[in-house]
């Protein structure tokens, strides 16, 4: 059987709910772009059905997973190996399949940063940043920010104690502070909105005076609609205030590059999910 005759390789992204990702759209893009023979779907998995899937999945032939929504730390907790960026996470949103077992990796920070720092233009080397949120988002997107060597990065965070315990579990790599709101001042090059509160239409209490000139304000959450964060941004003046869709694709590409070894074009793919 030649190639083009033989059954296409297989991915999926886990979540639930999954039935809003765009992750297949995006990798049906990224694998036209390349000529791969994949196709990728998505999978609706009970809450407690994780490990129970993968396994139906990779005894159905499929040779890689995304993970989302609750999964992630399942996903960190299954592997039997890690990559050092995924461990420090303790979360993982990229599975491959293969006879030496699972392996997990986190392209969520990565995808961030390359969003960030080589389509924005936001360098993050040297940069006072501040992360707005202590949860599984901006635990994920740590190590790869600290790698980019910032000045100092701050975390604030609802309940301070959580934003306490995360800087000090990253003290080794670089200087990480943790605190609440009310102790939060200004000055912040960059800031990066991890918290959930948008997705409950809410915000978390920002001083006005938190950006520094020409700031860049980040949401790690995208809507077709500019989220409460980004206008937030806008109104305090920042230089750049945009959402996390061009992360959302970074990410996709990390992913499609570990699995495939190829790197997609992102900017089309952004481009074609950006609401006109
Ligand atoms: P995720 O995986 O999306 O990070 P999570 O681990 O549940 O989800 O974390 C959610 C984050 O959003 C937390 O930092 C949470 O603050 P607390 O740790 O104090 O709960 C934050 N968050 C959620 N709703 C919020 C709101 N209305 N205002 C401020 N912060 C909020």
């Amino acid at each position: 059987m030649s190639a083009a005759e033989a059954a296409p390789d297989r991915y999926a992204v886990m979540g639930n709910p999954v039935a809003h990702s765009k992750s297949p759209r995006i990798h049906g893009m990224f694998a036209e772009q390349s000529g791969e023979h994949m196709v990728y779907e998505k999978i609706l998995v009970a809450e407690d059905g994780f490990a129970e899937a993968v396994a139906e999945f990779e005894a159905a032939g499929g040779m890689g997973l995304n993970v989302t929504v609750p999964f992630k730390g399942d996903a960190w907790a299954l592997a039997d190996s890690l990559s050092e960026r995924a461990e420090r996470a303790r979360a993982v949103n990229t599975l491959i399949i293969s006879d030496a077992g699972l392996y997990g990796d986190n392209t969520d920070g990565i995808g961030l940063v390359r969003d960030l720092r080589d389509n924005h233009g936001v360098p993050l080397a040297g940069a006072r940043v501040l992360i707005v949120g202590a949860g599984g988002a901006a635990r994920g997107a740590l190590p790869s920010l600290l790698e980019e060597g910032p000045a100092a990065l701050h975390i604030a965070n609802r309940t301070a104690d959580k934003a306490e315990q995360l800087a000090a579990a990253f003290a080794d790599a670089g200087t990480v502070t943790g605190g609440g709101y009310d102790a939060l001042t200004g000055g912040f090059e960059v800031v990066i909105n991890a918290t959930s509160a948008g997705l409950h239409g809410e915000l978390p209490p920002l001083p006005d005076d938190l950006l520094a000139e020409g700031a860049a304000c980040y949401d790690m959450v995208y809507a077709d609609e500019p989220t409460a964060f980004v206008r937030w941004g806008r109104d305090h003046g920042a230089a750049l205030a945009v959402d996390g869709l061009g992360m959302l694709v970074e990410q996709a590409a990390e992913s499609f590059f570990l699995w495939r070894g190829k790197r997609p074009e992102t900017a089309p793919v952004i481009r074609a999910l950006r609401p006109a």
